[in-house]
């Protein structure tokens, strides 16, 4: 019985020691698979970052767009209005050739071209241009900005003129323009 109790024992002892290997090598694989996690792991965690959060997108950088032909334009300076296309992306998603907004567009000297957004700087409403008075005209408020140079007109509530934008002819018949909103409601000319 003693040497039954001491097989007993001794079988104890083995299987003690055999489930201490177990629990090193156990102990040594989930090291190994934790450290391939962390080298695995850095770049899936970082790019879980980017589309998760859409503020990590690089922002969206102003580019001249095609808006018009020249010859659409009086060489008498009449302004005209003209919708501005491009792609749209958002943090999700492209849709191509959407309508991002809207542009007046002038025909100085020298085939010149003066572009203003419509959208008016005090609230956001759009502006037209009127022919009899010469000028642009927002209804929402009352107002008013010079034709030639998109100044505000006296007792207007825009805290500052027209927001121009830049605008070029390219290949002899094609206005470009540099697009872009802006923030209203601030005397500041800032990027939306
Ligand atoms: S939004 Fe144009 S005057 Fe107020």
């Amino acid at each position: 019985m003693a040497e039954e109790n001491k097989g007993i024992e001794q079988g104890n002892d083995h299987g003690a020691g055999e489930q201490e290997a177990d629990r090193r090598d156990f102990l040594q694989k989930a090291g190994s698979v934790c450290a391939g996690c962390a080298l695995v792991g850095t770049p899936v965690v970082a790019g879980m970052a980017v589309v998760a959060d859409p503020l990590r997108l690089p922002p969206d950088d102003p580019e001249f767009l095609k808006v018009a032909k020249l010859d659409a334009l009086p060489s008498d300076g009449t302004p005209q209005k003209f919708v501005v296309k491009n792609d749209k992306i958002d943090a999700w998603s492209r849709f191509p050739d959407r309508v991002i907004g809207a542009v007046y567009l002038r025909r100085l000297e020298n085939n010149e071209i003066q572009a203003f957004n419509v959208v008016c700087p005090h609230l956001g409403c759009a502006i037209n241009y009127r022919e009899e008075q010469h000028d642009y005209f927002c209804p929402c408020h009352d107002s008013a900005f010079a034709l030639e140079d998109g100044e505000q007109g006296p007792g207007s509530p825009s805290a500052r003129p027209l927001d121009s934008l830049e605008a070029e002819v390219r290949n002899e018949n094609e206005v470009w323009v540099k697009f872009q909103n802006f923030q209203t409601g601030v005397a500041e000319k800032k990027p939306a």
